[in-house]
């Protein structure tokens, strides 16, 4: 059940980011409201911590999937971990308005694979144990689940790499990177249609 690829997802679009796009990743998680940052940091975090955070998080990730409504970037999901790893670590954030409709269940599927073509063993996912879209989430990927304190680790195993896997996601990617040039002209017309006016 790790290679499903829902690119389009609750009507919106997934896609790779580009760390040029910053901007947006900063913003969207600038709208986390504070009961949504506890989740995604695993404790309270002040809006400056995650504006520190989002402004490096596309250079350090190993990959940032966005999911896009109308061109605005309203969830993502972050793969991490050092270059060759067997191991991986994902993490998940999605608007207050667009929480519970499947974005997550997409863009998790959508990094078990990207974990599975980078040769990656096991995708770990860290959570408050109190999370239970995530850990539906997790359980719905056979992850492998471990309890501590407030805590739960799931482990979830991607398959190996196959042509087809590689082909599926070179797929989702030329798609992904004809949206992101679309975006970048949606975004300079209104830019200069505004100045124009
Ligand atoms: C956790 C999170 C990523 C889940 O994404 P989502 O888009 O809201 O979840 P989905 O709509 O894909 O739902 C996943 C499952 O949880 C269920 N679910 C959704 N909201 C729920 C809720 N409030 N309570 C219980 N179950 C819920 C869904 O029904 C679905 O289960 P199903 O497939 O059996 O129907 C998202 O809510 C989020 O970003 N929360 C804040 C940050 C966070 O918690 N990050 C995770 C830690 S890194």
């Amino acid at each position: 059940m790790d290679d499903r690829t829902t690119h389009h997802a609750a009507g919106g679009v997934i896609r790779r980011l580009w760390v040029t796009e910053t901007p947006a990743f900063r913003k969207h998680m600038s709208r986390l409201d504070g009961e949504s940052r506890r989740l995604r940091f695993a404790g309270a975090v002040s809006p400056q911590y995650v504006e520190t955070y989002a402004n490096d998080a596309l250079k350090r990730a190993t990959a940032v999937y966005g999911w896009f409504d109308d061109g605005t970037l309203r969830a993502a999901a972050e793969l991490h971990g050092p270059m060759f790893s067997r191991t991986g670590e994902a993490a998940f954030s999605v608007e207050p308005g667009y929480q519970g409709r499947g974005i997550g269940s997409a863009l998790m599927e959508r990094i078990v694979l990207s974990a599975r073509n980078r040769g990656m063993r096991h995708l770990v996912v860290s959570y408050l144990s109190e999370n239970s879209p995530m850990q539906k989430i997790a359980r719905q990927h056979d992850a492998d689940i471990e309890f501590h304190t407030g805590e739960t680790v799931g482990t979830v195993h991607p398959n190996f790499p196959t042509g087809l896997s590689l082909l599926r996601e070179a797929i989702v990617e030329s798609h992904g990177f004809t949206s992101a040039v679309v975006d970048a002209h949606v975004s300079t017309f209104s830019r200069y249609f505004a100045l124009a006016k």
